[in-house]
This record gives C-alpha cells, sequence and structure tokens, in this order.
C-alpha cells in the first residue's frame, strides 16, 4: 500500500514540521508501543531539536484485527510529564478509541502541552472524536502490517505498509 520510499520521505517531512513547531521547547516524545518502534526510530532521526523519549506500552483486549477500546496499560512511562511538552508518537488511529484512553490518561498528569503524530489514519473508522495533530498518510478501511504494524506479532519488520489480503490465510 506505501512503499519504504514514500514513507521516508513522509517521515522527514513530519520531522521538519514538529522541528519548526516545537523549536524552543524540548518535547517528550510518548512512543506507544510495540507498533511504533520504527517510525520512532525514523521520526527521531529528522527532529533537529533537543527531545527526550520514553514509551508506554499498552495492549488492546479483542480480537487481533479490532480494537475493544478496552486498553490494558503493561508498561507506564519512567518520567513525570508535568508541566511537559508531550508529543504521543503513534503507528495507526483506526476507531480512536486506543488515542482517546491515552490522551485521558496523560491528561490526568498535567502536561503542557499534549498532541500526537501517528503515522496512519483510517478515517472513515473513526468511532470517536478525538484531535489528531499530525498525520502521516490516511489510508481506506484494510488491516495493514509492516513498518512496526502486526498481524498476531508478525510483519512488524516489513520496510513498508502492506494490506492483508485475507486475514485466514496468513
Ligand atoms: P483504535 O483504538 O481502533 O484506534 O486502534 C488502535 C490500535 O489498533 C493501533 O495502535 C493498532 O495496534 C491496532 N490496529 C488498528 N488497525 C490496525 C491495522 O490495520 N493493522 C495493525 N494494527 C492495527
Ligand atoms: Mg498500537
Amino acid at each position: 500500500m506505501i512503499p519504504g520510499s514514500r514513507i521516508e520521505a513522509r517521515v522527514k517531512e513530519l520531522g521538519e514540521e514538529i522541528s519548526s513547531d516545537y523549536r524552543g521547547q524540548v518535547p517528550i516524545l510518548v512512543s506507544i508501543l510495540k507498533g511504533s518502534f520504527l517510525f520512532l526510530a525514523d521520526l527521531a532521526r529528522n527532529i533537529n531539536i533537543l527531545h527526550e523519549i520514553d514509551f508506554l506500552s499498552i495492549s488492546s483486549y479483542g480480537l487481533s484485527t479490532q480494537s475493544s477500546g478496552v486498553v490494558r496499560l503493561l508498561k507506564d512511562l519512567s518520567t513525570s510529564i508535568e508541566g511537559r511538552d508531550v508529543l504521543v508518537v503513534e503507528d495507526i488511529v483506526d476507531t480512536g478509541l486506543t488515542w482517546r484512553y491515552i490522551r485521558n490518561n496523560l491528561l490526568t498528569r498535567n502536561p503542557s502541552s499534549l498532541r500526537i503524530v501517528t503515522l496512519l489514519e483510517k478515517r472513515e473508522r473513526r468511532q470517536v472524536d478525538v484531535p489528531l495533530d499530525y498525520v502521516g498518510f490516511v489510508i481506506p478501511d484494510r488491516f495493514v502490517v509492516g513498518y512496526g504494524l502486526d498481524y498476531e506479532e508478525r510483519y512488524r519488520n516489513l520496510p513498508y505498509i502492506g494490506a492483508l489480503e485475507d486475514k485466514d490465510e496468513v
């Protein structure tokens, strides 16, 4: 669906935009594990202002290809975000339920600002009205893997974003 060369070009643009928007600040990039690990690695190398990195690991209950919105915190941040400028780094926003959970959770910790950069957005699938600040690509309603995204923990290593043809045959 999206070749590696297009991802590389878009991540560079996002890095430039974020660097200019946060100039003079030292934001904390909060990478949501596991799906955003490759995106974070490439994005951070395209951000040319001082910043810090932290990780939040969550897991959704329910079927592997459907979000239930019930989210479990597997690993919390290692530092306080109070008074800090926080930029959440996500692989994909689908229904928006996960982002709403993370957003509400982080807002209780009183960051100075809270935004999200997501590589992918399935706009037509949105169920909740949560703001998205930076979006890499808006994609159609297909289940995608690669560049960090998985199907049952497989395919995260693919250097491109691909759509599964038939989830029963992989
Ligand atoms: P949401 O809560 O529906 O927005 O779903 C967000 C999470 O569901 C993402 O962080 C992914 O872990 C997972 N997800 C949603 N769509 C896909 C997909 O097409 N491929 C892989 N994971 C997905
Ligand atoms: Mg995820």
